[in-house]
């Protein structure tokens, strides 16, 4: 039995991440992967929501100059061989997130050198600058690094924008009986996109099991569950 080990690395601040993640974990454990998963967490964990437009503005700003969270120590297991590594976490300001910089930051080779990563980002919508940024963080590192796989929230501009705004803000733009609730009914992923992602979990693993190379397995960029729908067997399959 072909028994590949896959080692996840995630950090999630508004749990967006994680639910996919669990989505992509059920898939995997279908055809019995070996699935390490290691969440990161910061020696004071980052308040959510941050609870003020100002407090907003701020993490805005420091995070667009890639400011640095520190994260605690990683499990011993994450230096272990790992036949993949996931490395997920959403965008903050066109970047990787500040503990994943952290963490890349402290550990990067010992984790990354010579392994084969796959990234995988949660974003509002604006993926690019992350994926080209993390990839070259990644490659100086050592790493063969994937195809990426990204998930963007399923609700259309403006209204992603502003509703992300309110909610780190504290507002819960999607609660309530207000206007902007017709445009705006949800924070975050879909369900179907969780769904979509347990179907990627289950693909990436038979792939694996099959002993095919993982490179030329690519998805659609971003995967909006709502647009696969309509033909994943094809895109999927
Ligand atoms: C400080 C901050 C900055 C963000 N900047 C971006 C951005 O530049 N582009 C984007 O698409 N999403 C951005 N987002 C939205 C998150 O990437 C998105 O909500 C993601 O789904 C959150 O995942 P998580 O809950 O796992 O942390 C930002 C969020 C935060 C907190």
């Amino acid at each position: 039995m072909n028994n590949k080990r896959i080692l996840i690395l995630s950090y999630s601040y508004s749990s967006q991440t994680r639910n996919l993640l669990n989505g992509l974990i059920e898939g995997l454990h279908e055809t019995e992967r070996e699935v390490h998963w290691e969440q990161l967490s910061l020696p004071s964990e980052l308040r959510f929501p941050l609870g003020s437009v100002a407090a907003t503005v701020i993490m805005m700003v420091q995070t667009f100059f890639r400011k640095r969270y520190p994260v605690n120590p990683v499990s011993s297991a994450c230096f272990e061989q790992w036949d993949l590594v996931i490395l997920a976490g959403p965008t903050w300001s066109y970047s990787p997130s500040g503990p994943v910089l952290s963490l890349i930051d402290r550990d990067g080779k010992q984790l990354f050198a010579g392994r084969m990563v796959l990234p995988f980002i949660s974003c509002r919508g604006y993926w690019r600058v992350h994926y080209f940024g993390l990839k070259s963080l990644l490659k100086r590192c050592g790493a063969r690094v994937l195809t990426p796989i990204v998930f963007s929230h399923p609700t259309p501009e403006p209204w992603r924008t502003i509703g992300v705004f309110l909610k780190l803000a504290g507002r819960a733009p999607e609660a309530g009986s207000s206007w902007f609730r017709r445009f705006y009914p949800k924070y975050g992923h879909s369900r179907q996109q969780i769904s979509e992602c347990r179907k990627l979990g289950l693909k990436l693993g038979q792939t694996m099991q099959a002993g095919d190379s993982l490179e030329q397995l690519v998805f659609p960029i971003p995967i909006q569950a709502e647009e696969l729908s309509k033909d994943d067997s094809r895109r999927l399959g």
